[in-house]
């Protein structure tokens, strides 16, 4: 198996060089179905960074910390080379897996960063996203605290996650924004509208979740309340079960034409095409796949050496606009809905 490293992006417009693709870590310990072949999923890890892997996403949500805490062994061990993304602002209820709250205020974020350094064992985390914005709370005053954070060394970088273009310039008026963390996929394109062209503009990185459409874009399953059980996030996603997930499992056939073609997986094609969005639209583009496994993160890893021509581009070009069901079943999760 080739051991060629990626290559590599400007994070932030005066920011560090990291791979051009980054791993999700949040299906290693919450969210997607019961965990995690951990040996498996910490061996991934490993493999990511001799690929050249270099920036790793958490948030403290993701099972209450235990992400952090899983992964903080690995980033410890490579402190020098690798740059660890966390989060904070969304409070998860300990009653009901799947309600959360958001809270953005001084004293809730100066807690929070000291529970996730303490839980990731580093003195700076490289990367520190607000995660949602609590309606209400001026973003100026969140990014006026979390640049006092910068000041005192507790963090090197900014980062907003689904935020408007307008909540962009308010924030990058008051601290340079790194990057913003936003959907992006074949499914999922209404950041092209607003914030994207005003992260080119701010020379903002744009990291791209869910870049595979959080697995259904790979084939790997249809219908998620059928076949993958209710403590799967996703067989609550309106996108992904009854009528919609038939509907939107057809829209994969273009995928497929191409794959053939290439003698390469979906998943490739759907990494391949947010990868391309960095060409499109000029600008510093990082897709964050999430995976515990070896098998997929080299399958992910080798869409960066994938290159989709315009014809297949023409031909991907419709699916977004055809999906069926919103991106979240409570769309002010998103930035598209405060728009
Ligand atoms: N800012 C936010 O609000 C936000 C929201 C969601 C996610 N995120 C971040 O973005 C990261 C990635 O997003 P995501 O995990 O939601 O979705 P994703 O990367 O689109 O998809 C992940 C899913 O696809 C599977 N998968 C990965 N590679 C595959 C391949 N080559 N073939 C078939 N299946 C494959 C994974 O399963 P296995 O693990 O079993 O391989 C997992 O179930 C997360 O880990 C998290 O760090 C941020």
């Amino acid at each position: 198996m080739s051991n060629e490293k990626i290559p590599t992006t400007r994070l932030g417009e005066n920011g560090p060089e990291v791979g051009v693709q980054g791993l999700g870590c949040m299906g290693m310990s919450f969210a997607y179905g019961p965990t995690t072949d951990t040996d498996e999923a910490r061996a991934t890890l490993e493999r990511a960074l001799e690929l050249g892997v270099t920036l790793y996403d958490t948030a403290d949500a993701y099972g209450n910390g235990d992400n952090e805490e899983f992964i903080a062994p690995f980033i410890q061990a490579h402190r020098e080379e690798v740059r660890v993304a966390t989060k904070f602002g969304i409070v998860n209820d300990p009653e009901d897996l799947w309600k959360r709250t958001i809270r953005n205020d001084r004293p809730y974020l100066r807690q929070a960063v000291e529970a996730s350094l303490r839980r990731l064992g580093v003195e700076q985390i490289d990367l520190y996203y607000m995660h949602r914005l609590q309606p209400g709370v001026p973003i100026e005053e969140t990014v006026g605290a979390m640049a006092e954070l910068v000041t005192e060394g507790k963090v090197k970088q900014l980062g907003l996650s689904e935020v408007t273009a307008e909540e962009l310039r308010r924030a990058h008026a008051v601290h340079p924004i790194a990057a913003v963390q936003s959907e992006w996929s074949l499914f999922s394109r209404d950041i092209e509208s607003q914030v994207v062209p005003a992260a080119r503009e701010l020379g903002v990185t744009l990291v791209a979740y869910s870049p595979l459409g959080r697995g259904f874009l790979t084939g790997a399953f249809v219908d998620a309340q059928k076949e993958l059980g209710a403590d799967d996030w996703r067989s609550t996603h309106p996108r992904f079960t009854g009528e919609n997930a038939a509907a939107n499992a057809a829209l994969l056939e273009p995928l497929r034409v191409i794959a053939e073609r290439h003698g390469v997986t979906l998943a490739q094609v759907a990494l391949a095409w947010v990868q391309q969005r960095a060409e499109v639209h000029r600008m510093s583009v990082l897709p964050i796949p999430g995976t515990r496994k070896r098998s997929r993160l080299a399958e992910n890893v080798g869409a960066t050496r994938l290159v989709l021509g315009a014809e297949e581009l023409a031909a991907l070009e419709p699916i977004a606009g055809q999906v069926s069901g919103n991106r979240y079943g409570d769309m002010s999760f998103t930035s598209a809905g405060r728009e």
